[in-house]
């Protein structure tokens, strides 16, 4: 994953506000990389370049070695579906749909046949540990829970790279220390790269690499000894 010279900003009124500025920053995959700083720095700007939800104003973005910004919104948005899986602060599960269907979900859209759909809702229910509430509605369950249902289908469809913006942010800390641990095994065991963001020092703590980001700039970048959390 690769920014050249990336700038974000955005117009409001009369006034240009940046998100991004200038940012040339490479990550290696498969890695744990948390996106650290404070409140307003471009963290979430960031991830959403990445992510391939939004588009650069200047500068070039290469995700698993594919030229994204060359690529016209139906292929990015293809791209985005069969490579990145996305996870929020706030779930963003449909209320509507059972914990199933939710996980279920992107691969109806991907059209991926019936029995596998089957197949794969299942595997991730069971290795969320979710299995059992899977005819259960969204609203019924915990904040934990709810994530567990989010990363669920954020791994659906075998994505190479997994973006999660503050996931833990909403839970209380036993809860979010499950969650942690979760990402990190699911990380390990499928050797996917994940990318977070969040100012959590115990989700810093359980990475293997932090970016600094401040004022749309990255002010540092390291590797260091993760953190062990229990799963
Ligand atoms: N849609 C938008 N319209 C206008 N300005 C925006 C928009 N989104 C972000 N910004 C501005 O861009 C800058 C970076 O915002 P961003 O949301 O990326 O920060 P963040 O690090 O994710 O913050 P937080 O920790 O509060 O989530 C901020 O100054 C913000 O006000
Ligand atoms: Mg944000």
């Amino acid at each position: 994953m690769e920014l050249e010279r990336v700038t974000r900003s955005y117009v409001l009124g009369s006034v240009q506000v940046t998100g991004v500025d200038d940012v040339s920053l490479r990550i290696e995959v498969p890695r744990f990389t948390v996106l650290s700083g404070p409140s307003g720095s471009g963290k979430t700007t960031l991830l959403n370049l990445i992510g391939c939800i939004d588009r650069p104003d200047t500068g070039r973005i290469t995700v698993l070695g594919h030229d994204v910004g060359r690529l016209q919104d139906d292929a990015l948005s293809d791209f985005r579906g069969q490579h990145v899986g996305t996870v929020f602060q706030t779930f963003n599960l449909l209320p509507v749909l059972s914990v199933y269907e939710n996980v279920e979900y992107p691969l109806l859209l991907a059209r991926v046949p019936a029995a596998e759909r089957r197949e794969r809702v299942m595997a991730l229910l069971q290795e969320v540990g979710l299995a059992d509430k899977r005819a259960h509605w969204p609203g019924q369950l915990s904040g934990g829970q709810r994530q567990r249902v989010a990363i669920a289908r954020a791994l659906v469809r075998n994505p190479a790279l997994v973006l999660a913006d503050e996931p833990t942010a909403n839970l209380d800390s036993r809860t979010g220390e499950a969650i942690i641990g979760l990402m990190r095994r699911m990380q390990r065991d499928k050797r996917i790269a994940f990318i977070f963001s969040s100012h959590d020092p115990r989700v810093l703590a359980a990475a293997d690499e932090v970016v600094h980001i401040q004022d749309g700039r990255i002010t540092g970048q390291g590797l260091q000894q993760p953190r062990e959390v229990a799963a």
